[in-house]
């Protein structure tokens, strides 16, 4: 299974003083060491973490693929298709939002992303799509003729921290949620088996999967036990280790999870 490290939150800490420090190439050598096998960064519309000369200095400082994860917005995507990284991932964009909150819509801008994929097989960048876990999305997705998807996992992890980190609140609308832990568990039960539901439809459709949002170090492991996933994209977690003990080694720590499946 690979590891894609998101590193837009190297980039966040840079622009809370707006200098060069952290140096977001500087983290490429590290993350090679640690055994990342792809770097993701996501290019945002409104620029507050990842800027355009940042996507053009990984792509020429690393030999790792890059998976730049981005809107449908005209601009952002003529900006992919110029520079060219290996995979780019559509995600939905609100500009309210602290993270990506939902997976992308995929019946209602089934026009845009389909102008998108063809954009981008034209400059030779294969097309993912940031997804909620329903299996009609991966039916959908599969007849655009998209046959790279990446699961959502937020609301997983959000259910796996209210149940077992003590969160008591949803992450994203901070309402207080007055829900017993038997029925927390249902609800992660229920989307771990949406979750395996999608694994198993891709797989049949020959897709390659990658699931991401919110996995950490702990909630990790119901998802490792989900047969057939190839990839990952784990940021914060791994951000947030590394304050501790490097970026080196909280990817190894990650890898290390990852390889005892
Ligand atoms: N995958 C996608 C599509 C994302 O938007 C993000 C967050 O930028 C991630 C993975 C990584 O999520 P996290 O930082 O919560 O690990």
């Amino acid at each position: 299974m690979k590891l894609g490290v998101n590193i837009d939150h190297i980039a966040v800490l840079r622009e809370a003083r707006q200098i060069n420090d952290p140096n977001i190439i500087d983290s490429l050598y590290f993350c090679k060491m640690g055994g990342a096998d792809q770097i993701t960064i996501h290019l945002r519309e409104d620029r507050r973490h990842i800027k355009d000369k940042d996507v053009l200095h990984i792509l020429s400082h690393t030999n790792l693929p890059i998976n730049l994860e981005c809107s449908l917005d005209k601009n952002i995507l003529n900006f992919v298709a110029t520079h060219k990284p290996h995979i780019a991932t559509l995600v939905p964009e609100n500009r309210q939002e602290v993270t990506t909150e939902g997976g992308l819509d995929i019946t209602k801008f089934e026009d845009d992303i389909t102008k998108a994929k063809k954009l981008f097989d034209k400059n030779a960048i294969d097309t993912s799509v940031f997804i909620d876990p329903n299996i009609d999305t991966i039916d959908m997705v599969y007849k655009l003729g998209i046959t790279n998807i990446e699961l959502h996992t937020g609301h997983y992890a959000n259910i796996y921290a209210m149940l077992y980190g003590g969160l008591r609140h949803s992450s994203h609308n901070i309402k207080e949620l007055d829900i017993s832990n038997e029925k927390l568990k249902i609800l992660l039960d229920k989307e771990l088996k949406k979750i395996k539901a999608c694994v198993n439809l891709a797989k049949f459709y020959g897709m390659h999967i990658a699931v991401g949002h919110g996995l950490n170090y702990q909630n990790i492991s119901n998802i490792l036990e989900i047969k057939d996933i190839d990839e990952l994209n784990i940021g914060q977690s791994i951000i947030a280790r590394s304050v501790f003990v490097g970026i080196e080694q909280a990817i190894k720590d990650m890898k290390d999870l990852v390889s005892k499946r």
